[in-house]
């Protein structure tokens, strides 16, 4: 079941990956991480962060080429990526994705709707969206818990983010 979602913007490529690595941090369990979003909308960035959360110490790079990537880290961390995933479900089957999803790790996946029916009821849900505003490039995380244990992340994630009053990092109301 869906629960309530949070919302915040940031202004940097180091605050995204920032809210990534607090995510990461407080992650004790297997968990799916979905990441929607454009091209170019933050998705890797986000995962980078979550990674050294988990005390990752490899460098992350984007698995676009090869589908998915695997790292060592306080729990094993697998890193997907679906776009260029042409075979559908049948090509998904052969590589034997659902093994990690989320297996005994964080499986962090860009370009789930790419692979319709892959996720199971349980997951995070983290949408990321590109705008301008006065402040120039901006992007809106937000934050989807899809069953308890995900809604119980997002809520403790949001209480442990730093906020800034300057507004370069800040909450958003739904709607606002
Ligand atoms: N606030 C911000 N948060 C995240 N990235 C930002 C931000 N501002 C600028 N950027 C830039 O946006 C780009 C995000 O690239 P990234 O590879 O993470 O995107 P992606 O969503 O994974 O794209 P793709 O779908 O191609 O995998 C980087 O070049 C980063 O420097
Ligand atoms: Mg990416």
């Amino acid at each position: 079941m869906q629960q309530a979602g949070a919302l915040l913007t940031t202004r940097k490529e180091e605050d995204t990956a920032y809210i990534g690595e607090m995510l990461g941090r407080l992650l004790t369990k297997p968990l799916i991480v979905a990441l929607q979003g454009e091209l170019g909308a933050g998705k890797t960035v986000f995962v980078r962060g979550a990674a050294r959360g988990l005390a990752v110490e490899d460098q992350v790079s984007s698995p676009t080429f090869v589908l998915m990537k695997m790292y060592a880290g306080r729990l094993p961390v697998y890193h997907l990526d679906f776009y260029r995933l042409t075979g559908g479900a049948e090509e998904a089957d052969e590589l034997c994705f659902e093994e990690y999803l989320p297996g005994d790790g964080i499986a962090f996946i860009e370009w789930p709707e790419r692979l319709p029916g892959l996720l199971p009821p349980d997951y995070l849900l983290v949408t990321i969206e590109l705008f301008h505003d006065q402040y120039g490039e901006s992007r809106r995380l937000k934050f989807m818990p899809y069953g308890g244990a995900a809604a119980k992340v997002v809520e403790t994630l949001f209480e442990e983010i730093s906020w800034r009053t300057d507004g370069s990092l800040n909450r958003e109301q739904p709607g606002s």
